[in-house]
């Protein structure tokens, strides 16, 4: 049963129930006609109530049938919404929770709408690149005024229905209910009402027949197309909100819709639309792992210990704070700890000046946090998270200790970036509760989180670390063991090849501005000097030793011999100015680079953008390759969240294996082959990884 029929008296209620919230997939559409028809058809229904079970009036489309014919077979929602507005008896929307999308769409067909307050209230499609699609263009500017309507169809936000029901003159909401509690009754006892205010045979008010005009007509629509160009330069969607909802005010409503349609269809195979779509399923399937399943039991994870107080412990445990979890720091000597605080405070200071944080809640956050400078203090929490310096001989007597005095079924993780977290894991008596948690600078900003699952990880284990990033706000990615896991492991071909580049002919403005074109959010200079040059340097002199026959530019090194390790000492690849992330180019630099072209012997070459920009991707789509028929990965999408969330990859490019699927994996191969004929490239590297070349031969996609 995907919506239940019931017959309280002279009201029929139809309640959507199709968890988790209430989708708009086939058969709930099926049944809400079914439920209309059937009230239609008996006498002693005098009006109907149309409202969602559980946990939503209704959340929009069902997204379990995107792509699937599914989404538009009849009755599709627009159909569904007519066969509302055409019902003999007054139908009575009553919303609560979650209105949103088609959901708000179909409340929008009802003659009447009551809604519970803490509702909230959106049409959210332009954040998957596309329009409301089932009138909300139309309808919304009708009941709520042109302007409010179009903020919340670009913004996408939801609003609470009770600040909706404050607004002057709004036809969105005839009432509002005293309480969530209180709203299937006073919605049975409005639909009477209205019964019997239509019992003279009055037509239903309907949303369509309303007027639709902004009184500074032109002038408002300039002013808003002026406002969109400006934050959302890589999407079409939101100016087309702002063609639709203009055409509700010029068109008549039947061609208003039409207009919608268009655009919503022509939206749909865009190729940034397609990318949202792909990240919204990519996010959500990230969070599930093959052999483990959804109901694995978890560990309660009620307080937390963090290991070093320094650049990533402080961010990791603002996470925890954040989330209302008590955390304790342990630290070597009392002045780190006392640094270590001391960032948190600043960090949490700064947001109460802009206004994001209130005062009683920084300070409800920083009662949460501990110190200590004893291990025997942290035995009782219920998940460590290691963040010290990153060597292993450190790591060793860590973990030696953690094991001496964490409890048992402690949950042991470690934020290495580099080391081997099987190796970790074996320092200690109970690998089966250790596992990486890798977060990313500045921890407390940054959404990515891989979780690093070594051989002996305990199922239950990394499902507990899996709810546990939910509950902290990050969006995690399962990898498993190998140098630099996913996401460091696939940078360092893309750095790679940013030094080949300089040693063949680019400055790295150059290359930065043509990676910045892309949408990349830095190019990979000014990354490297944000990250800092001396820790690629530190990986560099490591490879020298295990993997000597790998090619590296030298211009790198050169770049960390003159102390020129980024914007932490103001010079990297660039100067800069105190307090200031602006990048200047700097001559001594660049006749570095030159020298050391003459050097090698190498006359520079003009390279095109598209080049840099195919090197420098497609390297990163060949390691992910290898990466996903290692099974480091596994599934292509969870290396497409990696870099979206952990590596600023433009989103309307959906990350780095989807546009490889959009540039077609034959062309992406083509390119390859052409790269691996340069002589100052790496002809080894740019071999196409077996999987790659087998999807390309199949004609197939990632
Ligand atoms: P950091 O040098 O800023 O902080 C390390 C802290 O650990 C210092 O405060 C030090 O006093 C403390 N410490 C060292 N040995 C200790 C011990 N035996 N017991 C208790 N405390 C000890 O280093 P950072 O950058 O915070 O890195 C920590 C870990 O996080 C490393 O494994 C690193 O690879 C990893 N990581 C770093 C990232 C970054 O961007 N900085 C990103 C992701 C991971």
């Amino acid at each position: 049963m995907t919506a239940e029929y019931q017959v309280h008296g002279d009201v029929a209620v139809i309640a959507l129930n199709n968890p988790p919230v209430n989708g708009l997939g086939l058969s709930t559409r099926q049944a809400i006609v079914e439920g209309l028809e059937k009230a239609e058809n008996d006498p002693a229904v005098k009006a109907i109530v149309l409202t969602g079970a559980g946990k939503a009036f209704s959340g929009g489309a069902d997204i379990r049938e995107f792509g699937s014919p599914k989404a538009i077979q009849e009755p599709n929602l627009l159909s569904v919404i007519t066969r509302v507005e055409n019902t003999s008896k007054p139908v009575i929307a009553a919303v609560h929770s979650v209105c949103m999308g088609g959901g708000l769409e179909l409340a929008l067909g009802a003659h009447y709408r009551i809604a519970a307050p803490g509702c909230n209230v959106a049409l959210p499609e332009v954040k998957l690149g596309l329009i409301p699609g089932a009138g909300g263009t139309q309808r919304l500017p009708r009941v709520l005024g042109v302007e409010a309507a179009l903020n919340m169809i670009i913004s996408g936000e939801p609003v609470k229905s009770e600040m909706l029901a404050q607004l002057p003159g709004q036809k969105l909401f005839d009432k509002l209910s005293a309480s969530a509690e209180s709203l299937a009754e006073e919605a049975a006892a409005f639909a009477r009402e209205m019964a019997a205010k239509h019992a003279d045979g009055s037509a239903f008010p309907l949303v369509r027949n309303l007027p639709c005009k902004h009184k500074d007509g032109d002038a408002y629509f300039q002013f808003a197309r002026n406002m969109v160009k400006g934050m959302a330069k890589n999407f079409p969607a939101p100016a087309k909100c702002v063609d639709a909802v203009e055409a509700a005010t010029k068109k008549k409503f039947a061609d208003g819709m039409a207009f919608e349609r268009e655009i919503f269809i022509n939206l749909m195979w865009t190729p940034e639309c397609k990318s949202l779509r792909h990240l919204f399923t990519a996010e959500r399937a990230a969070s599930k792992i093959p052999d483990v399943p959804e109901d694995t039991p978890k560990r309660a994870i009620e307080s937390v210990a963090v290991i070093g107080a320094g650049t990533m412990g402080g961010g990791i445990s603002m996470n925890f704070l954040n989330a209302g979890i008590p955390v304790k720091m342990l630290e070597m000597k009392q002045d780190a700890l006392d640094r270590g605080i001391g960032v948190i405070r600043k960090n949490y200071e700064a947001q109460v000046k802009k206004g994001k944080l209130k005062q009683d809640k920084y300070e409800q956050r920083m009662s949460l946090l501990s110190t200590t400078l004893s291990y025997d203090e942290i035995g009782s929490a219920d998940l460590v998270i290691e963040a010290v310096f990153e060597e292993i001989g450190v790591k060793e007597a860590v973990f030696k200790e953690l094991d001496r005095v964490m409890k048992p079924g402690a949950i042991l993780a470690s934020n290495t970036s580099t080391l081997d977290v099987n190796k970790i894991a074996n320092f200690t008596k109970r690998p089966q509760d250790v596992v990486g948690m890798h977060f990313f600078s500045p921890a407390n900003v940054m959404k990515l989180l891989e979780v690093v699952r070594g051989e002996a990880t305990a199922k239950d284990v990394l499902a507990t670390v899996m709810a546990v990033s939910k509950k902290i706000k990050k969006t995690a990615v399962v990898s498993g063991v190998c140098d630099g896991f996913i996401g460091n492991r696939m940078i360092e071909q893309y750095g790679r090849q940013g030094g080949f580049l300089l040693d063949e002919g680019c400055t790295p403005q150059q290359v930065d501005k043509a990676m910045e074109k892309f949408g990349m959010a830095m190019g990979p200079f000014r990354m490297g000097d944000l990250a800092g040059n001396d820790i690629g340097w530190a990986i560099r002199k490591r490879r020298y030793e295990e993997k000597p026959d790998m090619k590296y530019s030298k211009t790198a090194d050169l770049l960390c011999e003159k102390g020129r390790f980024g914007q932490k000492v103001g010079k990297g690849w660039y100067d800069y100015v105190e307090g200031k992330r602006d990048a200047i180019p700097n001559a001594e630099v660049e006749q570095m680079i030159a020298d050391h072209r003459k050097a090698l012997g190498i006359t520079p070459r003009k390279i095109s953008d598209e080049e840099i920009v195919q090197r420098l991707v497609f390297s990163l789509v060949n390691e992910a390759a290898h990466i996903l028929e290692e099974g480091i990965a596994n599934k292509a999408s969870d290396i497409d969240v990696v870099y979206i969330f952990g590596y600023g990859f433009p989103v309307y490019r959906g990350g780095p294996l989807n546009y490889a699927n959009e540039v077609g994996l034959f062309n992406v191969v083509q390119a390859m082959k052409r790269f691996q004929k340069n002589p100052l490239d790496d002809a080894k590297f740019w071999e196409p990884a077996p999987l790659l070349t087998r999807l390309a031969a199949e004609g197939k996609t990632f």
